[in-house]
């Protein structure tokens, strides 16, 4: 007969044998299919949080690059949770750099309104023009920089949500494929997808791969905000016989992009190889992806755009702000204009030249939220790119280890058994619900607004916090010439009164 003590490490041994079988094999938590049991700690204490923040460690405010509450909209979003929060804001609101939206005293009518709008349309004018139904699609991120379950979870989601996703610098792998949905095949300076053996461009290469329907869209990346100015190496260890054929480069040996375009060394030549790639695609929407530094490259694009009827029919803004796997810190820090900035500038250019129909304007940087999308849009996007938000609707937990191989969710590794944590099946529908729900949002915003689609939303529309009790107007803080109001966007964007 055994003592009851040993009856109840018996139970205890059961219990927790069974509780990690469980772990192991249910769909849902990528945390707790890649660390059994102990994985569960994490809910405890995501649960025990806010009644113990009050008293100890940081407030939901202070994490970056995104705080708690950012992530936690996300997380809701991605679950499909209603975004309402209990109790009121959790913002100072007199915090300096703060952004108010000006609520009209007449909102849109609406009785349980519809989110569909006006689709937001790429190279209208052009043989294969691209409508698109969100305001917001999935930035660039490369296979191998995600693993390959995420970019299966995200090309399922964006196929279930009719949205779309661009496929990073690393070229189209079958997993951006199999989700049946649209496609922005990013062509980078490493040229991977589209590559000659010596790293040159492949027009052969990038005709073919055009003709799959689920290409959309052509972006030509010239840089992003996190690390300008910097090409990349993809080192040999991490080249395995998939990720070779995908990109088109030898195994066995480091593969070093450039950091420009070869073909590329000013405005004439960027707008000629823009062409180029829209002749060869069929005539698809093109358009450049940058950061910006400065008004000169930005006023020079928008002169030749005015004064042709070719060049490109979108540019993505990405501001310093923007993510990546790993960049140098001199460059993340202190390298080109953050986004709010960057899409004031561009969007002045472009009216100044009389080139705002012609072109439409993307922006991507730290914008995970509705009202962060809602705020650059009002700024002069037309679209928004959002990388990392949609990292956090696949599981990921801002561990800051995507560059380590050891991403605990799955998301950032090609480790077998820590991918094997992201079910795609499952995190598809986060995907979905994360995608609905910032144009959900941003639609809601339009409507208190008194306006009517997203492309309405100005700079008329908000005020900044400048210093406590003090709020001013941002057609103040960013003022455009009256030339540049009278331009408008593409479809609308005519509403917006004189500075
Ligand atoms: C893991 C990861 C990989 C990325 N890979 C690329 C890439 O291949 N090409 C690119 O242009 N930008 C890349 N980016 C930058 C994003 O597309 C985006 O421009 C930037 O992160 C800003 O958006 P976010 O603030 O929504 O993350 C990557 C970002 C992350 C986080
Ligand atoms: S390593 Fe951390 S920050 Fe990077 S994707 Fe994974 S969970 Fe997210």
């Amino acid at each position: 007969m055994l003592p009851w003590w040993a009856w109840v490490l018996i139970v205890i041994g059961a219990l927790l044998v069974g509780t990690t079988l469980i772990d192991i094999f249910q769909r849902k938590h990528s945390i707790m299919r890649n660390y059994p049991f102990f994985g569960r700690f994490r809910y405890l204490f995501e649960a025990l949080g806010p009644p113990l923040r009050q008293y100890i460690v940081t407030s939901d405010l202070v994490e970056r690059p995104f705080n708690r509450l950012q992530r936690t909209w996300a997380y809701r979003a991605a679950k499909g949770e209603l975004n309402a929060m209990p109790f009121g804001t959790q913002l100072d609101l007199e915090t300096p750099g703060v952004i108010k939206f000006n609520p009209s005293a007449f909102p849109t009518y609406d009785v349980g309104a519809t989110d569909e709008c006006e689709p937001i349309v790429l190279g209208k004018n052009r043989a294969q023009p691209y409508g698109v139904k969100h305001v917001a699609n999935v930035s660039g991120m490369s296979y191998g920089s995600l693993s390959k379950n995420a970019v299966m979870a995200l090309s399922e989601g964006v196929a279930l949500a009719g949205g779309y996703m661009n496929t990073g610098e690393g070229g189209c792998s079958p997993y951006h494929l199999q989700g049946g949905g649209d496609i922005m095949f990013q062509l980078g300076t490493g040229k991977f997808g589209c590559r000659t053996p010596d790293g040159r461009f492949d027009p052969d290469k990038f005709k073919k791969l055009c003709e799959n329907p689920q290409i959309k869209a052509i972006e030509l990346k010239l840089s992003q905000g996190a690390k300008p100015g910097k090409g990349g190496v993809l080192p040999k260890e991490k080249i395995t016989t998939e990720i070779s054929e995908i990109r088109g480069v030898p195994m066995g040996q480091d593969c070093h992009s450039p950091n420009r375009h070869i073909e590329v060394n000013d405005v004439d030549s960027l707008m000629e190889f823009c062409d180029k790639l829209r002749e060869l695609s069929g005539g698809k929407p093109v358009g450049f992806k940058t950061v910006l530094g400065g008004e000169e490259f930005i006023r020079d694009v928008a002169r030749y755009i005015a004064e042709h009827d070719d060049g490109p029919d979108f540019i993505t803004i990405d501001g310093a702000e923007g993510g990546t796997g790993a960049a140098p810190m001199s460059l993340s820090d202190h390298m080109g204009l953050g986004l709010q900035e960057a899409l004031v500038i561009a969007d002045n250019h472009l009216r100044e030249a009389g080139a705002r129909k012609k072109v439409m304007v993307i922006g991507s940087g730290r914008c995970i939220t509705g009202a962060e999308v809602a705020i650059a849009l009002g700024l002069g996007a037309d679209l928004v790119h959002i990388a990392r938000g949609f990292m956090f609707a696949l599981g990921c937990i801002q561990a800051l280890l995507c560059d380590t191989n050891h991403c605990p969710t799955g998301v950032a590794t090609n480790s077998p058994w820590l991918q094997r944590g992201l079910v795609p099946s499952e995190k598809k529908v986060r995907v979905a619900n994360y995608l609905h729900a910032i144009h959900h949002d941003v639609m809601m915003i339009v409507r208190a607004l008194g306006v009517t689609h997203p492309q309405d939303i100005g700079r008329h529309h908000m005020s900044m916090i400048v210093e406590p009790g003090r709020r001013v107007a941002l057609t103040e803080i960013y003022p455009t010439t009256m030339k540049a109001f009278h331009e408008t966007r593409v479809i609308r964007r005519d509403k917006m009164p004189a500075a």
